[in-house]
């Protein structure tokens, strides 16, 4: 699958499966714009990616409809176009209700949710103009089925593929086409806050070497695989949908 000299936007590309997806479209030819909150990684990310083509970075804050415009702007200014926006910044969370506070709550739908809405909004009018793309969200398995203690999470990732399949019926009509990424449990710095901000980081860990039927966790580049797969030509018919790539957790 090639994405040669397509111009590309990943949010929350400094880190994980972010970053994965920046490696295999890079090799895939894509020209690349990372964007990401977390400054000094995303410049150690884009130094260490360098190497495989054309790569810059954008600091920003997805929640903000000012830092989501400025990003898919510097994506259009550097590549004259934004033929992908793949909406992958997003943060998670393990506490049961009655523990969930009101800030960890807003947090979490505002950077999962909101900060999808953000970048896509400002990503539609160029997308129509240059007469199409395709974006490809990140859902989760916890987007369809729910796991105890995470309510904020899974209703985030609800959304994220009830937004997805809303826009994408919308947007076919403009030759955009949306689909979403569902992984499984994968080894990023994501899954490491899950067990160090949980109640029971122990139990947490367990949990997760255990958690899909294939018995161990993704790594992220088998995730990247499936969002180039969806940015690619190759997923010609896939509209709203949700593309799970979770070792079987969901089958069970
Ligand atoms: N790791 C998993 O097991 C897993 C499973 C299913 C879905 N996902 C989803 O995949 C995506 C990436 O997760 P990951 O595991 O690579 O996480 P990660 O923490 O390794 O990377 C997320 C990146 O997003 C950035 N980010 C966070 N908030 C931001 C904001 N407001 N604005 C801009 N950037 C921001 C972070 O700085 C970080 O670089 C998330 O949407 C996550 O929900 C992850």
């Amino acid at each position: 699958m090639k994405l040669t000299n397509k111009a590309t936007l990943i949010s929350g590309g400094a880190s994980g499966i972010g970053r994965a997806i920046a490696e295999v479209f890079l090799e895939a030819g894509a020209s690349v714009v990372i964007s990401d909150i977390n400054a000094p990684m995303l410049e150690q990310a884009v130094k260490e990616l360098s190497s495989l083509g054309k790569v810059q970075g954008v600091v920003g804050d997805v929640r903000s409809m000012a830092d989501a415009a400025k990003m898919v702007e510097r994506t259009v200014e550097l590549y004259g176009a934004i033929d992908v926006l793949v909406c992958n910044a997003g943060i998670t969370s393990v506490m049961p209700i009655e523990q969930l506070e009101e800030d960890e709550w807003d947090a979490v739908l505002s950077t999962n949710v909101k900060g999808m809405y953000t970048l896509i909004k400002s990503a539609i009018p160029h997308m129509k103009a240059q007469g199409g793309g395709k974006i490809v969200t990140l859902g989760s398995e916890m987007g369809i089925v729910t796991v105890p203690e995470s309510p904020a999470y899974c209703a985030s990732k609800g959304a994220v593929i009830m937004f997805t399949k809303s826009i994408a019926i919308d947007l076919i009509r403009y030759n955009i086409r949306v689909n979403s990424l569902c992984p499984g449990i994968t080894r990023t710095p994501l899954l490491q806050a899950e067990v160090d901000n949980s109640l029971n980081p122990e139990k947490t860990a367990a949990e997760q070497a255990s958690w899909a039927p294939i018995m161990r966790v993704a790594d992220p580049h088998e995730i990247a695989q499936g969002a180039l797969f969806l940015a690619s030509d190759e997923s010609s018919f896939a509209v709203g949908s949700c593309l799970v790539l979770d070792g079987g957790f969901t089958a069970k």
